[in-house]
């Protein structure tokens, strides 16, 4: 439609009717007639406003989708289509590995592609906007929601969540039904939630916020996403979704976004709970001073902006956020068809291969002492919590159905003749495990999270495998079997005291509906690992937060001075993880050669090229993960003694060599000042490559003049 019309519709709505547009509802408001109960009794709501929402959150099917449409069309008087949402974070029916997951294929193309594919089967569904990507900027893994995260670096994570606005949005939604608008979420500042609490009090520096959490949010931005959501938590001592000065000031003018922004799930009323609101009144005039468009799931607007409007005479402010949801139904092209995507044909064959190779980028070999791959003619015996299971869909993933996903079982069977199962009862009888020990050539042990274990609301304190599952492994230890741990959670555990119990461990995270035939296939050496961690395992919950992006301090601990006691460590454990941020092995063996470098010198508006030779010096094809790491020697404000600058995949055959290429532009060098500006400081830089944020492999130095 074009804009002229879209403001005449805008200027002929009533001031109920424009509030009506920043509400919204679940789906079971809908549907009644007469007598009026359940949440509309509760919210008080009259069936006229019932008529003037805008928007309807966490609708399942298609038919529901275009029931409520058609009803609201014939009761509301301007007829304006509703806006349907709902969370498809990692998947509608066809679950992909979860976003944590998927960050260690450091593959941005195959993030874009399944963030379209979740996009076609939501579309088809009648979905209009996904809540997802989540950008949150994290490190550490006690918090649950790091599942949805991609992972501990910046960089990454910015490039990651660009695919996925690129993947959901595609390039024009009107005309292309089958995509479906992202929501960048929450800003900001959520995953710094203290001790790892969901829902708790943050506080970090503007530097902090600007160098680590703004940049994802921008590059969603960049890509045009068109809502971002408020996170729950407050910052500084104000709550986000009510903070004007934060919301403006950062989000809508330093990041430029003048999209739909919409508040977390009921946290305008929330302000109420955080006591820097006094009633519904008070936190809706917040949330709506803070350019909130939509308030999510509570009645604070409903009941309360048409009041707040005329008293503080915010006619203009409301038609913003009114036209800023208006142009959103128009960007999608709801007003030309209100049941936009229902009749996207889904092909769900392709989506499933696309689901497998989520999964086979996604799982990560932390240990191998040559072990694995599985031969099909050993006897293998599976056992732990995690063998038969379907749990392997992960949080996000309720219209997913776990029968329909491959148990680790399930794949196994298929690959593995000889393969014998015991049940997690079977295998606390000694006698019965001791046995099937015997006859075994090698076993799998799978154990871990359920899905309710990680995720929102699934903050854990502690982060080691059970009681449970230390006894199995220790039992397995010490009959020396030759034993595969494989470990499926939503973030990184602490392995520390059984990491050396076992001859491999691969971290098998939340998969998807493919999880049992990619495991099988990469257990087997049918398939090879790629996966690299996008976020450290920490030695001890003790070191979290932690980031292999430690800042310089005024008392390294070095090489030299371990023995030394005013320096900056622990009395009782390593600084470092046991598994850093981009390791990951493979069943291929690589080798690298020196940097070399196009000149020594380059000013700020030039690009430096860096090559490097890379040889696969094994029998066997695989995926290498060159990782280009730097330092800036001297900085204005601290920064990290070691920053992941870019990566490339690269396949190579056996014994295959190939010379591969890094364009460095000094402007990526940029770092955030005091001052709140990112610039390039001129002096000198160090330059690693790596295989992972431990294991440097070569080293280069050049300056900025
Ligand atoms: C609360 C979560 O924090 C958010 O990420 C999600 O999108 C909303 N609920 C909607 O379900």
């Amino acid at each position: 439609m074009e804009t002229n019309k879209l403001k005449e519709i805008l200027a002929t709505l009533t001031v109920a009717e424009k509030v009506g547009q920043l509400a919204q509802v679940t789906p079971d408001f809908f549907g009644k007639s007469g007598e009026i109960t359940g949440p509309m009794a509760q919210w008080s709501m009259s069936e006229e406003q019932l008529y003037q929402i805008g928007s309807v959150l966490g609708t399942h099917r298609a038919e529901e989708v275009q029931k409520i449409q058609t009803e609201y069309l014939a009761h509301s008087r301007h007829k304006i289509p509703l806006l349907f949402m709902a969370d498809v974070i990692h998947g509608y029916e066809t679950i992909f590995p979860i976003p944590l997951a998927m960050a260690a294929s450091f593959d941005p193309l195959l993030i874009e592609k399944t963030a379209a594919a979740a996009a076609t089967e939501a579309a088809a569904e009648g979905i209009h906007v996904t809540f997802s990507p989540m950008a949150d900027y994290v490190k550490d893994p006690r918090w649950g929601r790091v599942l949805e995260s991609n992972g501990e670096d910046p960089r990454l994570s910015k490039v990651l969540t660009e695919s996925y606005v690129k993947g959901y949005q595609g390039t024009d939604l009107a005309k292309n039904p089958q995509h479906v608008a992202a929501c960048v979420k929450h800003f900001i500042g959520y995953g710094a939630a203290e001790g790892g609490r969901d829902y708790n009090t943050v506080d970090i520096s503007d530097v902090e916020m600007y160098q680590n959490y703004l940049p994802a949010f921008q590059g969603a931005i960049d890509q045009d996403v068109k809502l971002v959501m408020t996170s729950f938590n407050s910052l500084r001592g104000i709550p986000v979704t009510g903070n004007k000065e934060l919301v403006t000031t950062v989000l809508r003018q330093h990041l430029d976004f003048d999209g739909v922004l919409i508040s977390d799930w009921a946290a305008v009323a929330e302000l109420i709970n955080h006591r820097v609101a006094a009633d519904r009144k008070e936190a809706a005039a917040k949330a709506f001073k803070a350019t909130v468009d939509i308030d999510m799931m509570t009645d604070s607007y409903l009941q309360e902006l048409a009041k707040i409007v005329a008293e503080e005479d915010a006619l203009a402010q409301l038609d913003e956020a009114v036209w800023r949801v208006l142009k959103l139904k128009n960007d999608l092209g709801l007003f030309e068809n209100p049941y936009r995507g229902m009749d996207t044909k889904v092909d769900t064959t392709s989506l499933k291969q696309l689901s497998y190779q989520a999964a086979i980028q996604s799982a990560v070999l932390l240990k191998n002492e040559q072990v694995l791959p599985l031969k099909t003619t050993e006897n293998i015996l599976l056992v732990g919590s995690k063998a038969v299971t379907k749990d392997v869909l992960g949080a996000w993933s309720w219209i997913g159905d776990p029968e329909k996903a491959t148990s680790l079982a399930d794949g196994m069977s298929t690959r593995f003749p000889q393969l014998e199962v015991l049940t997690v009862e079977e295998a606390s009888d000694r006698s019965l495990i001791s046995t099937a020990l015997q006859k075994a050539d090698k076993v799998v042990i799978a154990v871990g999270e359920t899905s309710e274990e990680a995720g929102e609301a699934a903050s854990r304190a502690d982060l080691h495998l059970t009681d449970s599952e230390k006894e199995l492994i220790e039992v397995i230890h010490q009959q020396k079997a030759a034993a595969i741990l494989v470990t499926f959670s939503g973030r990184p555990l602490i392995l520390t005291d059984v990491a050396d119990k076992v001859a491999a461990i691969i971290t098998a995270w939340f998969l998807g509906t493919e999880t049992g035939s990619a495991l099988a296939a990469l257990l087997s050496g049918a398939e090879n690992f790629s996966g690299h961690l996008p976020m450290s395992f920490p030695r001890s919950v003790g070191q979290l937060p932690y980031s292999y992006q430690e800042m310089s301090t005024g008392r390294p601990q070095t090489q030299a001075n371990q023995q030394e006691k005013y320096t900056s460590r622990y009395l009782d454990e390593e600084n470092g993880p046991l598994y850093p941020f981009g390791h990951g092995l493979s069943y291929s063996e690589f080798s690298f050669s020196q940097l070399t470098l196009s000149q020594q010198q380059l000013t700020e508006g030039q690009t430096l090229t860096v090559q490097v030779t890379v040889t696969n010096t094994s029998q066997t094809a695989g995926f290498v993960l060159p990782q280009l790491y730097f330092q800036d020697e001297v900085t204005e404000v601290i920064r990290p003694k070691l920053e992941l600058l870019k990566w490339q995949q690269v396949f190579l055959a056996a014994g295959e060599a190939t010379t591969i290429t890094f364009e460095i532009a000094a402007t990526e060098l940029a770092y955030v000042h005091a001052d709140l500006h990112r610039r390039t400081d001129p002096g000198r830089f160090r330059l690693f490559l790596a295989k992972s944020a431990r294991e440097l492999v070569a080293e280069s130095v050049f300056e900025i003049v």
